[in-house]
């Protein structure tokens, strides 16, 4: 019993849980992620299951995302930046809703499932659909060998390590990572970004494990907007453009570890529902970069506070706007507008890990939830 808690410690790294651990381990984990692949000195991302099935990416007339629970976040942001990099259209599908209302698959569809697991059961049933009605599927794992990664026809995986944590955060940053880069080698492969652009986004990814690291300096800022805020019975995360799938991930942070009631929506969305249920009791935690339609959210910072909402903002290093008019303000570093979700990701984990702490849950192992769901 001893060994066995001195061993788990061990493997905690002097951590007081698996889930901090992973958090603190997504600078280098990034690293990992695009080591060999993304080359930004030469202007080049050399991914090899992308490369050797260059001509299906770019005749794809559609790219479909199938995945679930955080990976489907993840699917969100990726369809934002293959969009607006690759101009190719993108749909993101649950898999469990995609498998069973007989979709519509074209031969030249490729369909990219992301699962950190490789296991998840209905991820590998859309799969299996999916080569079924002959389009091309591409596999985002972390688990290498997995059902899914095998299953798939080529794929990449990221170089997340092992998650032990049930609530996954270093996997979706480098489910994005990976996906980003995807992105940016089909933009070139279709000439679908000007060169200056693709450049400085190549060398701005290259940065982004310094600034994860810049960004978990927030630590202590979110222990203390914790420690306020641990017991609320609602909390509500608003977000725009690549930063609305973000909101929904912190969301799920929140509620999957603390079981505060929490939900994600796209900042404009507010007026039609949420905005019912501000008061001087709801905490509102909006991601409000220095990008992603800054002035639009704003005004809807504005229409919260004048309905007394306590707003916890997340704003770009300097921002004094949104400072006058939020009660807290977590900063992050500046960067291009579509790499933003690696970095204001970051302060939503800490957040919901510091609340679940305070709050004496189960923070590796909460109620209800398992790492991978391998049934339906
Ligand atoms: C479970 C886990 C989540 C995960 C989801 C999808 O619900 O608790 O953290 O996001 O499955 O798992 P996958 O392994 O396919 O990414």
């Amino acid at each position: 019993q001893q060994l066995q808690m001195n061993l788990e410690q061990i493997e905690k790294g002097g951590y007081d849980h698996f889930m901090l651990k992973e958090i603190y381990e997504q600078p280098s984990v990034i690293k990992d992620t695009y080591r060999g692949r993304l080359h930004a000195n030469k202007g080049m991302i050399q991914m090899a299951g992308v490369e050797d099935n260059i001509d299906k990416f770019t005749n794809a007339n559609r790219i479909l995302i199938v995945a679930c629970g955080t990976s489907w976040h993840a699917g969100l942001v990726a369809e934002y930046i293959f969009e607006e990099f690759s101009r190719i259209p993108v749909e993101v599908e649950y898999a469990s809703e995609f498998r069973y209302r007989n979709p519509i698959i074209y031969p030249d569809d490729v369909v990219i499932a992301i699962s950190q697991s490789g296991e998840t059961a209905d991820t590998l049933a859309a799969i299996k659909l999916a080569k079924e009605k002959g389009a091309f599927v591409f596999g985002v794992c972390n688990v290498v060998g997995s059902s899914i990664s095998r299953e798939t026809h080529a794929g990449a995986y990221t170089h997340a390590g092992p998650e032990i944590g049930v609530a996954s955060t270093k996997a979706f940053t480098t489910q994005i990572t990976v996906l980003t880069m995807m992105a940016l080698r089909l933009a070139k492969a279709k000439g679908t970004m000007n060169t200056s652009d693709y450049q400085r986004y190549l060398l701005e990814l290259e940065l982004i494990p310094e600034k994860v690291e810049e960004a978990l300096q927030t630590n202590e800022v979110a222990k203390m907007i914790a420690s306020i805020y641990k017991s609320a019975p609602n909390c509500l995360y608003l977000g725009r453009g690549y930063n609305f799938p973000v909101a929904l991930e912190g969301a799920l942070k929140l509620k999957e570890i603390s079981y505060i009631h929490a939900e994600g929506y796209p900042a404009a969305e507010m007026k039609h529902g949420p905005i019912a249920l501000i008061d001087e009791h709801m905490p509102i935690v909006v991601i409000a970069p220095k990008q992603n339609h800054y002035d639009k959210v704003v005004s809807n910072i504005q229409e919260i506070k004048a309905r007394s909402g306590k707003i916890i903002a997340v704003v770009t290093k300097g921002d004094t706007q949104v400072r006058a008019l939020a009660d807290h303000v977590i900063e992050i570093p500046d960067t291009a507008e579509a790499l933003t979700p690696l970095l204001t990701t970051i302060p939503l984990q800490l957040l919901s890990y510091h609340i679940a702490v305070m709050r004496e849950c189960n923070v590796d192992q909460p109620r209800n939830l398992a790492k991978s769901v391998t049934v339906e």
